[in-house]
């Protein structure tokens, strides 16, 4: 067991911007007596358009900030940012506990029935070899069909967007592989989540489930603060502090609406 001062040090969460919130919502929720601490890199974002050593820098340079805040573990809140720097980052930070987040593939195939599976994720998350091997995995189990969405998630970041444009994006997009024996939709980038009303508006009465990682990495989180003796067992709830890289005091309100929503 760790000293009781470590357990009330904050968790630390990063992403490329306002898109881990999806995340940290499901982390509130699982772990109510914790402090947080949320970094989104938004003037740096999007990150999925980017080459994996500029990925890796700024991922390196976003867990710095939030190292000055003393944090006693790392949730990487990016499936882009965990695909090129995971790796490296639990080589530099080998004492603390690092969670990533990878498309939720696999609940897709355990609650599916051996139909299409159509992985949505930024074009670099697509590319990474993490990801081919995680098809790898299940292809005998099911149809995978990936799909690299790429200026999707300015979709949530960039307010001036509209619905109407969304739609059409999908129309365009993910119209022309949707079959009759899609069963699911692995959202497999944490800003989708937040756009995943108009999605299920665009599939209409089609029977596809959308699945996303937050659940499991959440409760990964908090296996692993309990394996570590990092758990908080206050009664009280926690607070949360929200940064972001972008002087734009909108990036804040746009933060807490995307938190304070559902
Ligand atoms: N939210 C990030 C993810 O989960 C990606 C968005 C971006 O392209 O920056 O992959």
């Amino acid at each position: 067991m760790k000293n009781r001062d470590m357990t009330k040090r904050p968790i630390g969460f990063m992403d490329s911007g306002v898109g881990g919130i999806s995340v940290l919502k499901e982390a509130v929720r699982v772990l109510p007596a914790e402090d947080f601490v949320y970094f989104g890199d938004s003037a740096n974002a999007p990150y999925g358009t980017k080459t994996p050593a500029e990925i890796r820098e700024l991922t390196f340079k976003a867990v710095e900030k939030l190292m000055d805040h003393d944090i006693k573990a790392l949730v990487v809140a990016c499936n882009t940012a965990t695909s090129s720097a995971i790796r490296d980052l639990r080589l530099k930070y080998s004492d603390m506990p690092i969670i990533g987040i990878e498309p939720a593939v696999k609940p897709a195939v355990v609650c599916g029935r051996g139909g299409r599976i159509i992985v949505m994720a930024t074009p670099m998350t697509i590319r990474q070899r993490k990801f081919r091997e995680l098809v790898n995995t299940y292809e005998s189990e099911a149809e995978i069909v990936p799909l690299a969405c790429e200026g999707l998630m300015e979709f949530v970041e960039d307010p001036s967007k509209t619905k109407e444009e969304l739609m059409a994006y999908l129309d365009e997009n993910l119209g022309p592989v949707l079959t009759d024996d899609t069963e699911s939709i692995v959202l497999g980038c944490t800003h989708y989540p937040f756009i995943a009303d108009e999605i299920r508006e665009y599939l209409g009465d089609r029977p596809v489930m959308l699945i996303d990682g937050s659940k499991g990495t959440s409760s990964q989180l908090k296996q692993r603060l309990a394996d570590s003796g990092l758990l908080r067992d206050d009664q009280e709830q926690g607070q949360i502090t929200m940064l972001n890289s972008s002087n734009d005091p909108e990036m804040m309100e746009l933060s807490w609406r995307l938190f304070n929503e559902i």
